[in-house]
């Protein structure tokens, strides 16, 4: 996953939000739609959106951090996904991930110093039977160690 996000535009900005008003429940499909067309949700459309659902910004903020697909900065050009639940915590997942940001020096939602990749928890990949599961990009992978997670971040240049 290649993530170059084009600068925010408020007027850009405006019109996404603009698309989705009319929906019941619009925050979630404009979240969304900013973390489609920019990779993250901008913190400089936060207060447009509280703006335009009349609703606060640690409101907002709260249902941001909420959700975990949702970005509030722009990822690496890589996204590597640890999945933190049961299945995969029961074969050794909490500690593989914790000796990958580690060994990365950067804690979850972090990204590597050149770029290369950005580290976050998922909550199954479905692969419960083959943990410790992972996703690098799209690619899911079972069975991952030291060895596997080492070899697909030398691959992404991490
Ligand atoms: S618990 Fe990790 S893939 Fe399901």
């Amino acid at each position: 996953m290649t993530v170059s996000a084009p600068a925010p535009d408020l007027d850009d900005m405006r019109a996404i939000i603009a698309q989705h008003t009319h929906l019941e429940g619009p925050l979630l499909p404009i979240l969304h739609a900013f973390q489609d067309v920019f990779g993250h949700v901008p913190e400089s459309a936060t207060p447009l959106i509280a703006e335009a659902l009349n609703i606060s910004r640690a409101e907002l903020h709260g249902v941001i951090s909420f959700y975990h697909d949702f970005r509030e900065n722009p990822a690496g050009r890589h996204v590597l996904k640890i999945c933190r639940a049961e299945a995969c915590q029961a074969v050794g997942g909490d500690a593989l991930a914790d000796a990958t940001l580690r060994k990365l020096g950067i804690d979850w939602h972090g990204t590597t110093a050149n770029g290369a990749v950005t580290v976050e928890p998922v909550y199954c990949l479905g692969l419960c039977a083959c943990g410790p599961a992972a996703m690098m990009d799209d690619k899911v992978i079972g069975r991952v160690d030291g060895a596997k997670l080492d070899q697909l971040l030398a691959e992404v240049g991490a």
